[in-house]
Order: structure tokens, then sequence, then C-alpha cells
């Protein structure tokens, strides 16, 4: 049986004065909209309790299972507000999908596809005034969540389950926008390994990364890229966005997908968007010796990173502990054209022939 969401509306929802302020330059992650949705889970009733409520704290025993064994997972896509009003969610059929996925991995319940859609369908319509305008690049970003949420310190499943979503009105992740970024290639840390967590989303893996992106900001970069932890024989992600190179011969080059990569969303629509401009895509091993060898002979001029949150960032260079790997045109031709076709669907721009859209309002 599907799950209803009734609505508590906030008594205390952000002043139009604060709100404008907010709308003027939202950032990345920083405010919040004036509702959540919860739904909780127990071994033996399923998931009861859905409700659209005030956005707040949740009240946490300090022996909540998720603060000791982070027994969590988590989604992010987004809400896009169209030239006729009209408000869109990108392929969330694909987030529900990868949130089981996830939580399989993490032995956290599954929730129904219809009842994920209608916790973000109904917090996005309870908070329709937080969805910007389209036309720059701004939306409104959506992070479904889920962790253990009993009170006990033994190490098993969780036999109670948290899943919400909030919701925080966003522009560029990077603050440069599509400015180039450099990215450090580490070789002292890795995110993940073979039948480890790396293809959940999970926050473990992004917490794992950070000590491997700060020794990045010490050489000034703003992402990591890393490479797999036992071999050392293929190019994998970065902290937390696929990675992509460009051909000067039509090829849009990025590592297949092995169990330990994230299956972004964005990935797999650039993927399909590239093929549509005619770009011929490649998924498949690389090797760190083949991925920078394509960059140094100038075979790959153009690189990219990519998330829903990042949406589609250029690549300015990879840099080593001994090397620079500069691209020859970051910001190129085929990236920016990439870039563009996505963010024209997503914002209606252009017809959606791939049938990725999904109107909420
Ligand atoms: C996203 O792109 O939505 C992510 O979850 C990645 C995170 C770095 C914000």
């Amino acid at each position: 049986m599907s799950l209803s969401f009734p609505v508590t509306t906030n008594p205390s929802p952000a002043s139009q004065a604060r709100f404008d302020e907010i709308m003027a330059n939202p950032g990345f992650g920083d405010y919040f909209t004036d509702h959540m949705a919860v739904v909780n889970w127990t071994k033996d009733d399923g998931w009861t309790n859905a409700s659209i409520q005030p956005y707040g704290p949740f009240q946490l025993d300090p022996a909540t299972a998720v603060l000791h064994y982070a027994q969590e997972v988590f989604e992010g896509l987004k809400a896009y507000r169209h030239a006729d009003d009209s408000i869109w969610l990108f392929r969330p059929q694909a987030n529900a999908a990868r949130l089981n996925a996830s939580a399989a991995r993490m032995m956290l319940p599954a929730i129904d596809e219809a009842d994920f859609l209608a916790a973000i369908a109904e917090l996005v319509k309870a908070d329709l005034r937080w969805v910007p305008a389209g036309g720059g690049e701004q939306s409104l970003y959506l992070r479904p969540f889920m962790f253990a949420s009993e009170v006990f310190l033994g190490v098993r499943a969780s036999q109670r389950v948290t899943f919400s979503v909030i919701a925080s009105p966003v522009g560029s992740y990077f603050p440069g926008g599509i400015e180039p970024v450099d990215i450090w290639v580490t070789d002292s840390w890795a995110r993940a390994g073979i039948g480890g967590t790396g293809a959940a989303k999970c926050g473990g893996n992004y917490a794992a990364s950070l000590i491997a992106q700060y020794e990045g900001y010490e050489h000034g970069c703003s992402q990591v890229l890393f490479i797999e932890a036992a071999g050392k024989d293929r190019i994998e992600e970065l902290g937390g966005m696929n990675v992509f190179l460009v051909t000067t011969d039509g090829r849009l080059i990025t590592p297949e997908l092995t169990g330990t990569i994230l299956e972004g969303v964005t990935r797999s629509s650039i993927l399909a968007v590239a093929e549509d401009l005619g770009l011929r895509a490649e998924e498949r091993r690389i090797a760190p010796a083949d991925f920078f060898g394509l960059i140094a002979d100038g075979t790959a001029a153009e690189a990219f990173s990519c998330g829903t949150a990042a949406v589609l960032t250029p690549i300015g260079s990879f840099r080593t502990a001994t090397d620079t790997y500069r691209l020859a045109a970051p910001a190129g031709e085929q990236t920016l054209a990439i870039r563009n076709r996505l963010l024209d669907i997503q914002y209606g721009r252009v017809p959606d022939t791939h049938g990725w859209l999904h109107r909420v309002v």
C-alpha cells in the first residue's frame, strides 16, 4: 500500500526578507526550506508514519546506531523550474533504484519507488516558493537519506530506520561556477576496495575521501582523483563525482563500473547525451599511464567531472606528486556542448527525447 504524506505546515517559515536574502545567493547546501519529509520503518511494521513536517532537528539518543556504525545511505537530485513555472525532477526513478541498491548493501530496508517519489513530490509542493526561478543555473537540491535509528550498541542491522528528504535551494557547487578546477591525484589514500562499499552512496565513502581532498587543497586543487586501491592499475572516480576525458577524435572516455565506482545518474545521462551529440562513448578500464598519457600527448584535450550537485565541471589539470597534466582545451567545445545540452533538457529548453523529466507541479 502506498504511503500518504499529511502536511503539518511550518508555523514559523523563513520571513520574506530572509527568503529573499537566501535566494539572492544560495551557494550550495547552506540553506534549507521550511519543511522536510519523514517516514519511519520498523522490522515488524515496515514503513509507517509518513509526514511532511516543519524542517528541524531530529532528536537522537546518543546510542542511536547510525552515530556509531554509520549504517546510512543517501541520494541527491534536483527540482527545476521551467519557463512556464512548471516544476520537474530529473530521472528520480534512477535515484530510487540507486537508493535501494545502496540500502541493500548497507542492510537497510528498501522503500517503494512510489513512496520515494511521493516523499519528494509532496515536499516540493509544500516548499514551492523555494524552487528558484529557472534561467540561471539555480535549482532546488533534494537530499533523500535513510539511517539506522534504533537505540542500541550491538553490531547488527538496525530494526528501526528513518527515511527523510530535505531540500536546499542551490547555485553552483564550486564557487568558481564553470571555471576549470584542478584535480589532485592521490597515491596514498583509497576511497573504496573490491567487495567494499564504493558503489553504494553511503556517507562513509565521503568521510573516507576527505583526508585525500584536504591533501589536494594543500596542493591548490579542489577535488581528488582516486586510483584503484590494490593494484593501482585503474582510474576510478573523484571524491564525490565521476570523471571523463574527451579526445580530439570525438571519443568520450570514462572508467567502467567495476563495483568500486558510484553509478552516477549524471554519468549515465552524459553518456547518452554525448552519443546524441555525435561523440562515441567509451566505458572501459583505464590504467593511470593510459589516462595521463592521453592528456600528455594531446589526444585528450578536454576533461570534466560530473555529478548531480556539480552538474559538469571542466577540469584544468591533474596533479600528481611528481607531474602536472594540463588539458589543452579546458572548458572546451565538447565539454560545454554536453553541459549545455544536459542543462537544456533539465530546464525544459529542448525536447526531453529520453523521457527523463518527471513533472511535480
Ligand atoms: C551529488 O552530486 O548529488 C552528490 O551527492 C555529491 C556530493 C559531493 C554533493
